[in-house]
């Protein structure tokens, strides 16, 4: 079934000037985008966002990280959407990233790694609610 998933353009890639080429190849790849916005996260929210990794050693960091810079938000759709998307990017780490990957190709480390993915349908929905309300998503 055609379904969707979220990701974020981190800020070291939006830094970079790598955003028009990471979602033309996000768009290549077969997704549609159903919502996108440009927008810059207090480390409070970047907190939310990410409180499920809120007992991870590198939660500080992240959250930290994610609120240094401007990012996009995009929510994405295309049959099997979190598994392809998740292909597409690569694993978290860019040095573990497979070749022709979007952080094999933009991220810089594992934690400035250039794009998120959710990991679930179900987060894939919480995560597009955080960001984009109804009016501004295809619904
Ligand atoms: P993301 O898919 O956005 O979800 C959590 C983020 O934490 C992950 O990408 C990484 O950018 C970041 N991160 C930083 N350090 C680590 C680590 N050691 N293990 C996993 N994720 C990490």
């Amino acid at each position: 079934a055609t379904n969707r998933t979220f990701t974020m353009i981190k800020p070291d890639a939006f830094e970079a000037g790598n955003s028009g080429a990471i979602l033309k190849m996000i768009e290549e790849a077969g997704f549609k985008i159903v919502a996108m916005k440009a927008t810059k996260l207090t480390a409070e929210l970047a907190g939310k966002f990410y409180e499920v990794h809120k007992e991870r050693p590198f939660y500080n960091d992240l959250c930290a990280y994610m609120s240094s810079g401007p990012i996009f938000a995009a929510i994405l759709e295309k049959d099997n959407a979190v598994e392809d998307f998740r292909k597409l990017i690569g694993a978290t780490n860019p040095a573990d990233a497979a070749e022709g990957t979007i952080r094999k190709i933009f991220a810089k480390s594992i934690e400035a790694n250039a794009v998120h993915g959710s990991d679930s349908d179900d987060n894939a929905a919480i995560e597009g609610n955080f960001f984009f309300n109804q009016a501004e998503r295809v619904l």
